[in-house]
């Protein structure tokens, strides 16, 4: 059986950070369903935030002004000594990957150039034109290589497993053998990503497909704040590719079919860089009261930002329109709607990317510390990913160092590996007349339209049931191909059982809260309600599906006030 110290499953900016972490004193592996130069962070464009005050406009800003910013924008559902850590690690964190070769932009004496961005008061988003996440992708990529980190690609972690309440190893498939693959290490560290995927019109990748929090789920983790779905409120129409908040972060313009810059009626002071949730929203009430264009859509211009600053600040924005809308933002408007973007809830951790098993960590976006709360800021994601990861591995690698037992829980792992065998003869079996492909559509239908941007009660319950329907519809799923080597016909079937688990623990926890917060917005309870619904939403499993509790939020330093733009 193969053993590490170390396993790390997702070989994204998390995974990776976390990894190049205990990879200097303990045997560590990454387990990655793509090469991680593949993962999903590659997708992230616009920078990655820090106080570090680069832009003469930002000179005066601050941890403490980043963390109210931060505490602001989740409308007080973060906790908020765990942004402050997350804020006050901002910067070296940045530098850390500068001097490892990340090739940020530049001002014009030499420094990481930052630009402004939504729900921010200083520009502090530290940019690499915009491919950022790639860029930064690529640099932990480069020192995973240097640090020798044994990485397994094209494996699909299936189990994370358990034995007196402590984590012994994982089982993946091997993807292309088709083989399940045991493992036995002495802590994992899920960097496993969102689940966007759950929704139709997502800018996310298909590998996000929350496979991280379903298994966590089903190894009685809470997962925490997972009805706050992020709409970008920029991603091209009719692909639902993003559309950097860059874009108006350098000045761009949201425009209807009237030819106004509505922001003016919805964040007059921030206009176009209000906080997501409340931009998102904008957009839509326009597309909905009949002032969008033909299809749904607005005008993103950036005709005004000329064309060298595109050339040089928003090259790859300018490749996506021309090659997937075929128009060019120097010349023409870009369409553009929301989309699905980010889950701010996840697996539930404290500050250090612990869960309630002993030795299983998770950071990044399949975690909820929760520094995002009920709305993320731009900028703030990439940040978790390093902050998190490099803590997360920081706190797997002192777990194991204490730890007076080694190599154990061999038997636990044999008897998990064969139960993965069963799983899959058993779906593989099923001879039903459903298409899981069809299931997975009108998932991600109902939910975005009705657990998406704007939600009601009624609607919600609706697609609550539909859920509940299409897992037992799929019960009776019929897989056509049969083979093992590559099957992603299996595989696709097998991520969706968790996919529906999320789905049900999004409906629910939407449903349960009865007021409007941040990305969550109910038309039949319109304002937020510190008095009920201060809480972080828990939702554990049973065999009834998914019951829901409740935690108190940290606010030990920011009283909540009404959130004005
Ligand atoms: O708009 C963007 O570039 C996305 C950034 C983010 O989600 O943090």
């Amino acid at each position: 059986m193969r053993y590490h110290e170390v396993i790390v499953v997702g070989g994204g900016l998390a995974g990776l950070r976390a990894a190049v972490e205990t990879a200097n004193e303990l045997d560590t592996a990454i387990i990655t369903q793509v090469p991680p130069v593949r993962s999903h962070s590659g997708a992230a464009q616009g920078g990655v935030n820090a106080p570090m005050g680069n832009n003469p406009e930002g000179k005066d800003d601050s941890v403490e002004k980043h963390t109210f910013d931060t505490v602001k924008g989740s409308d007080f559902l973060a906790d908020q000594k765990s942004a402050e850590v997350m804020i006050s690690e901002a910067t070296p964190s940045i530098y850390e990957i500068e001097h490892w070769g990340c090739p940020f932009s530049r001002t014009s004496e030499g420094k990481i150039a930052q630009r402004p961005f939504g729900g921010a008061g200083f520009p502090r988003t530290c940019f690499a034109a915009d491919k950022t996440g790639l860029y930064m992708l690529h640099t932990l990529w480069e020192k995973s290589i240097a640090l020798n980190i044994r990485t397994y690609e094209e494996m699909f972690v299936t189990d994370l497993v358990v034995e007196n309440g402590k984590v012994v190893g994982v089982v993946a498939l091997n993807i292309v053998t088709g083989d399940f693959e045991p493992f036995m290490a002495e802590a994992v560290i899920f960097g496993t990503g969102g689940a966007g995927q759950v929704y139709g019109r997502s800018t996310n990748a298909l590998i996000s497909s929350g496979s991280g929090q379903a298994i966590a789920y089903r190894r009685g983790v809470p997962i925490k704040d997972m009805e706050f779905i992020q709409f970008h409120p920029t991603s091209l129409f009719g692909t639902n590719i993003l559309m950097t908040e860059g874009c108006r972060g350098e000045g761009g313009y949201l425009i209807n079919n009237q030819g106004e810059r509505f922001m003016t009626k919805y964040a007059p002071k921030a206009m176009e860089l209000g906080p997501r949730d409340i931009v998102a929203r904008a957009i839509q009430t326009e597309i909905n009261e009949g002032r969008g264009f033909e299809g749904g859509y607005v005008h993103l211009d950036l005709r005004h930002l000329g064309k060298e600053k595109i050339l040089e600040r928003l090259p790859g924005i300018r490749d996506i329109a021309i090659n997937f809308a075929g128009v060019d933002p120097i010349l023409q408007p870009i369409p553009i709607q929301p989309g699905q973007h980010y889950t701010m809830g996840g697996i539930d951790t404290d500050v250090n990317g612990a869960t309630k098993i002993g030795g299983f960590f998770a950071a990044g976006e399949c975690a909820c510390v929760s520094v995002h709360g009920a709305n993320r800021l731009g900028g703030n994601s990439l940040l978790d990913t390093v902050v998190f990861g490099k803590l997360s591995g920081r706190h797997a690698k002192e777990y194991v160092k204490q730890l007076k037992d080694r190599r154990r829980g061999e038997s636990a792992i044999s008897s998990a590996l064969e139960e993965q065998e069963m799983v899959r003869e058993e779906l593989l079996t099923r001879s039903g007349g459903e298409n899981h492909s069809v299931i997975r559509d009108e998932m991600k239908a109902i939910m975005i339209e009705n657990v998406g941007i704007f939600r009601e009660g009624p609607p919600m319950q609706e697609a609550l049931d539909t859920v509940i329907a299409l897992k037992e519809r799929y019960k009776e799923i019929r897989i056509m191909n049969k083979g093992r080597k590559y099957n992603l016909d299996y595989l696709r079937a097998y991520e969706l059982g968790g996919m529906l688990d999320l789905a049900h623990i999004i409906a629910l926890g939407a449903i349960k809260r009865e007021e409007s917060r941040g990305s969550h917005f109910r038309r039949d309870f319109p304002k937020r309600d510190d008095k009920k619904f201060l809480k972080h939403t828990l939702a554990t499993i049973s065999k009834d599906g998914p019951k829901i509790s409740y935690s108190d939020v940290d606010i030990s330093m920011y009283e909540p006030v009404e959130r004005k733009y």
